[in-house]
This record gives C-alpha cells, structure tokens and sequence, in this order.
C-alpha cells in the first residue's frame, strides 16, 4: 500500500519524506489555500516545488468546472513535471475530462467520490487514481469503509487497472482498516502518519532496555 501525505505544507512534506516511507502527495484547492498559496503563478511554482521534494505521484487539482476548462488547465498542470496527477472531480464534465486525459496519456485522480455507483463511472472513463472520503462519509454518518469494501470487490470483479487511493483519512485506524480492506493508497495528514509510530508499551520497552544496559555496564 502507497503512503501519500495530504497537504500543501512543504514543511510537513518534508517530515514525511524524511521518514523514508512516503510515495506521493495530494492537494486540493483548501490545502493550497490554507498553505497561503494563491495566485495561478504561485500555485504552478507551488506544484512544482513539491515535485522537488517528492520522488512519487503528486496530485493537482483542477478549478474549471466545465469540460474545455478541466483539459486546458490539467494540460497546464501535467507539463509542471511528469509526477503530477491531474485531480478532476466527480462532476459529469469531469467524467468526461478523465476519459479525455485517459486517451492523452494524462493520469488523473477522480476526487470527490462518495459512492459506489461514481466509483465505477471514474474507473470506466479511465482513472488513474480514485480518491472516496471515508472521513467525510463518516462525519454524515454513513460508514466510509464499507465504500473501500464495495470498491475492491467491484474494481477485482472488473480487472480494473484504477487505482483505489483512501482519502479524507483522519485517524490511524482508518489507515490500518484500508490496509486490510485492500486500498491501494492511503491520503494521510502528516499526524496519522507519524501517528503510526507511538506505543507505550514500545516507549516502556526501550526505557527499560536501555535501564538494564546502563547498570549492567556501570
Ligand atoms: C485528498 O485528496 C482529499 O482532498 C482530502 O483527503 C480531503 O480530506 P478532508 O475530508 O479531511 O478535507
């Protein structure tokens, strides 16, 4: 399973990156914009930094709305570096858009999706990623991991090459579910990544390791 970091943060880029274990990044138009990134200049520079930083896949998000606007400006997008994924939400010019980049060798990560049904239509039109909210189905009470579920078995049944990439993660669990459901990536806030690190008992362990070593050696 592929750890991607989900910020626009470089400081927190760099963390994870530094940990050794990270694959690739997603943002989305409120990471940039909680970064204090704004202005179409800035954000290209922005992309682009974060490719330096980064050996893996990086996830650029569209801002049209309409089909025309979607191609021109992931065509933008994909000519910052060749680890950039256009992300294209599930709209149905969207749809559209994926199909479009699928047949220009374009990647894409089809975000926003919520259901199975927008699960299928993504892999369909040819997605290289697809990004379900498990956080945000929980927060609407509806179980976001079930979704993972439905989407390894559909996309199995199908042989479909799209890639099931966990986002709207928000606690380690979560992580550790969609490594036994099967996702393919997990998009992680840097503190469930690093989050993954702590057990007491491991702390309690070292302590008392290190204890028995400085007496015996006194
Ligand atoms: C990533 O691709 C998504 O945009 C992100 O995981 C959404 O997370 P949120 O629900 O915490 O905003």
């Amino acid at each position: 399973m592929k750890f991607f970091i989900d910020t626009a943060l470089l400081h927190e880029i760099r963390e994870a990156n530094d940990l050794g274990v990270l694959d690739g990044v997603t943002t989305n138009p409120s990471l940039m914009a909680k970064a204090g990134i704004s202005g179409k200049e800035n954000i290209l520079k922005h992309y682009h930094e974060i490719c330096q930083l980064v050996e893996g896949d990086v996830s650029a998000e569209v801002i049209a709305t309409e089909y025309e606007g979607m191609i021109r400006e992931g065509e933008e997008l994909a000519e910052i570096h060749e680890n950039i994924v256009v992300k294209v939400p599930m709209t149905r010019d969207g749809v559209k858009a994926l199909r479009t980049f699928y047949k220009m060798g374009i990647r894409t990560n089809c975000t926003l999706v919520f259901s199975a049904g927008q699960a299928i239509l993504a892999a369909k039109a040819g997605a290289t990623y697809v990004s379900p909210f498990i956080g945000r189905l929980d927060d609407a009470s509806t179980d976001g991991l079930s979704l993972i579920e439905q989407m390894v078995l559909i996309y199995r049944n199908f042989g479909f090459e799209t890639q099931i990439l966990a986002a709207s993660i928000r606690h380690t669990m979560h992580l550790v579910h969609c490594a036994e459901i099967g996702a393919d990536v997990v998009t992680c806030p840097l503190n469930v990544i690093t989050g993954l690190l702590y057990h007491p008992l491991t702390d309690i362990g070292l302590a008392k390791f290190l204890e028995d070593h400085r007496k015996a050696n006194a």
